[in-house]
């Protein structure tokens, strides 16, 4: 593989070979070049080598940190005074090193252990970051800090093993344990900022609570101090919302004050004379009040304590999954059982559609793919810890390109860690292959094999998560309720009211609700067989794609509840059919066929292993939900106020599910959703496009 170093050689390349383009150029991340110098103390502090300034104080960056961000924000207070389930945002311009990050994650922690009426409280901490550091880098000026503060050891950990790839976009950090989100914009702070959607017509709309205004001084680098930057803060802020920053520079003092915040100097830090708080004056009734009465009036997620999800297939499984590590109480439904529909395949392969990188900040299938192996590897730790088989098994995968809108030079662009293309003899080695030409490939590092029964049982763990077996057949809703009616495993008619209900029903969904689009029905059958060992040895050893896909997996206990598997045994899974316009869910061996065809084709020197005689072979049908623009749908229903859907996964589901649900989640209970405001008007489900109803 090629060295880091070369990559960040042809991340200047694609900047280079993008910026005679400016609606190009902005995606591309030009990362941090870190020098260092000695500190105040003797200790080694990083240095910015575009901007030549300091991360943060040489005296004592994190004492820095916690005295102008954490406390000039009265963060200890205003967290300590959450009401349950209340969301609390912090947006930070510059992440830098992450020790702000840090210092506001330890402090929360703390104040979590103290106060147990914080069980439900959640903080959301938004960043922006043009340069990102390089993980090599980050990793040792980390490690520093976990020598100098031993109390964020832990989090210096947890935070560097989900650092994202360099990549433009919003990457999404989740850290249950501690009710934390971050969400890291990578790319121009103005531009990111300008991406967080405040839907004004959701029944709660997100705000910033407190801003960390933690540019390099505005002699350096104006850009964090710009104008544009001033508008959106002025956006997303409301009354009450506070900014705090070292800088008392005249231009800092007078673009606060332009956009509505009282501002105050006071003492700096250390040795600083001086140093800028800032808030949003409350309306004066509320003035008075120092609790924080403004913000329970403002707790954006206190109407909503239930939700009713309809289909339990990946869709409804992992918008259970957001709600409810957002304190929502889940009842998911489906009117057979969960993982009954097109998500219930043995295996699901973790792969992204690829795009050039200049378009990757905005592309759902990239931003759904690198959040979904983030979210699943988090997924894999909690079932070491209850004894279930992982959720990802992280074989990586080899894309022949055969069927890719991607070459190699455009995969070059990527960062390794995300996509690379391996020389012909690691090629061959990873995969098995011997006689296939494989100079031409893609090998995606962090992708896997989904086992959807295990991420079920996950899921089902959650003590806010109930499953009942209801076929919905009605919704309704008033200003106050939601309400579905349907019948029970007994035919029994029942009817459950909550604040919201998602409909997860994929190409059923129309039929609980004529506002949701009549989408294109697809049916795939998926295609097992249990080789012998000597046909074993022979067989790829990763998930191949060409224009289908195959995997060897072995099967693990439980597996055999949703489909015709051995436990203990190794079976080579071969995708799949797609038949337009048939909703037929029976086996047939023509469309095994199909599958081998596709393979032995792709790569014949397999012909010879894989049998011919199909008739022993399993599969599964199921019917895949596709809108005209490909694009899945996720959001309120127009003229609704409690009535959502997310469906139209089409062949990805387990790479966009995770993703679409977090979004949600998100625009159900008022916090910034991890996709752009262009992106979430590309899901809506009663965007223009869907206007028309397919011929
Ligand atoms: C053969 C095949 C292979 C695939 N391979 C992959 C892969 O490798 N990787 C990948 O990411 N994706 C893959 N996909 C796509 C993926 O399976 C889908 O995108 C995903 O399953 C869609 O999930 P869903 O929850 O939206 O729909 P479903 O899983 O179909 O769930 C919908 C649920 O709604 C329930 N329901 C419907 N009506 C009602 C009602 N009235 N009341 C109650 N419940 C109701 C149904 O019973 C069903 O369980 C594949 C699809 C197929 C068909
Ligand atoms: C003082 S440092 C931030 C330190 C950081 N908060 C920490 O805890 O280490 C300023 C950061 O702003 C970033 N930056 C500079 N210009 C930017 C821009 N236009 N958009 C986003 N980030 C920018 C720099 O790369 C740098 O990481």
């Amino acid at each position: 593989m090629s060295n880091p170093a070369s990559k960040n050689n042809s991340a200047a390349a694609t900047l280079a070979r993008h910026s005679t383009d400016p609606s190009t150029s902005a995606s591309a991340i030009t990362p941090a070049k870190i020098d260092w110098q000695m500190d105040d103390t003797g200790n080694k502090v990083p240095v910015s080598g575009e901007f030549g300034d300091v991360y943060f104080s040489h005296a004592d960056g994190l004492a820095e940190s916690r005295y102008v961000f954490l406390a000039h924000n009265q963060l200890a207070e205003r967290l300590t005074n959450l009401a349950p389930n209340q969301c609390f945002s912090i947006a930070e311009l510059g992440l830098g090193t992450g020790l702000n990050l840090l210092a506001t994650w330890q402090l929360w922690r703390a104040l979590r252990e103290m106060h147990p009426h914080l069980a439900t409280a959640k903080l959301h901490f938004i960043t922006t970051e043009k340069h990102p550091i390089p993980l090599t880098d980050i990793t040792q000026i980390l490690a520093l800090w976990a020598q100098r503060a031993p109390e964020l050891s832990a989090l210096i950990e947890q935070f560097l093993a989900a650092y994202p790839p360099l990549i433009a976009g919003c990457h999404r950090l989740r850290f249950f344990d501690d009710n934390l989100t971050v969400d890291i914009w990578l790319g121009d702070a103005a531009d990111s900022l300008t991406k967080l959607a405040l839907d004004t017509s959701l029944r709660s709309v997100p705000y910033i609570d407190a801003w960390y205004l933690d540019g390099f001084a505005p002699s350096c680098n104006s850009t964090l101090w710009a104008e544009n930057i001033f508008a959106q803060i002025q956006r997303l802020s409301r009354s009450g919302t506070t900014a705090a920053t070292y800088s008392c520079a005249g231009i800092v003092k007078r673009a606060l004050k332009d956009c509505g915040f009282e501002i105050k100097k006071v003492k700096g830090f250390g040795r600083k004379r001086e140093m800028l708080t800032a808030i949003v004056p409350m309306p004066t009734d509320l003035a008075d009040d120092n609790s924080n009465a403004h913000d329970h009036a403002n707790n954006r997620a206190a109407d909503s304590t239930h939700t009713v999800i309809i289909g339990a297939g990946v869709s409804g499984l992992l918008t259970a999954w957001s709600l409810a590590n957002r304190g929502i109480k889940v009842t998911l439904t489906d009117k057979s059982a969960p993982l009954a529909g097109a998500s219930g395949n043995p295996r699901a392969l973790l792969a992204p559609k690829m795009t050039p990188i200049h378009h990757v900040d905005e592309h759902l299938h990239s931003i759904g793919y690198l959040y979904s192996s983030r979210l699943y590897q988090t997924l894999n730790d909690k079932a070491t810890q209850q004894q279930l088989a992982p959720v990802l098994e992280p074989t990586g995968a080899l894309d022949l390109l055969i069927k890719a809108n991607i070459g190699t030079e455009q995969i070059a662009d990527y960062p390794d860690e995300m996509a690379t293309t391996l020389s012909l003899p690691q090629a061959q080695s990873i995969s098995g292959l011997t006689a296939q030409d494989l100079t031409e490939n893609l090998y995606l590092p962090q992708s896997g094999l989904v086992n959807p029964h295990a991420l079920k049982d996950i899921i089902l763990s959650h003590p806010l998560i109930q499953f009942q077996q209801i076929d919905v057949y009605d919704i309704s809703e008033t200003a106050q309720t939601a309400t579905i009616k349907g019948n029970d495993q007994a035919n029994n008619t029942v009817s459950l009211d909550a604040d919201n209900v998602v409909i997860c029903a994929a190409f059923e969904s129309h039929k609980l609700d004529r506002r949701i689009f009549d989408c294109r029905k697809i049916r795939g059958q998926l295609s097992w067989f249990t080789p012998t060992t000597a046909e074993l040895t022979n067989l790829p050893k990763v998930p191949l794609k060409y224009s289908g896909y195959c995997a060897p997996f072995t099967a693990h206990a439980g597996d055999n509840e949703l489909n015709d598997v051995v436990e203990g045994a190794t079976h080579l899974l071969l995708g799949a059919s797609f038949v337009r316009n048939d909703t037929g869910t029976d086996i047939r061996d023509e469309e095994h066929q199909i599958s081998r065809e596709k393979l032995v084709t792709a790569i014949p020197e397999l012909a010879a292993v894989i049998p011919t005689d199909t008739s022993l072979w399993h599969g599964r049908a199921g019917i895949r939900t596709q809108t005209p623009d490909y694009h899945p749908m996720v959001g309120l229903l127009v003229d609704s106020k409690r009535l959502w859907t997310m469906s139209a996964m089409g062949a990805k589901g387990y790479a966009l599910a995770p993703i679409c649900a977090e979004a949600l989640a998100d625009m159900m209970l008022g916090s910034f959703a991890p996709l752009s405001a262009a992106m979430l008007a590309r899901l809506s489900p009663n965007r223009t496009r869907l206007q028309t109803p397919l011929t």
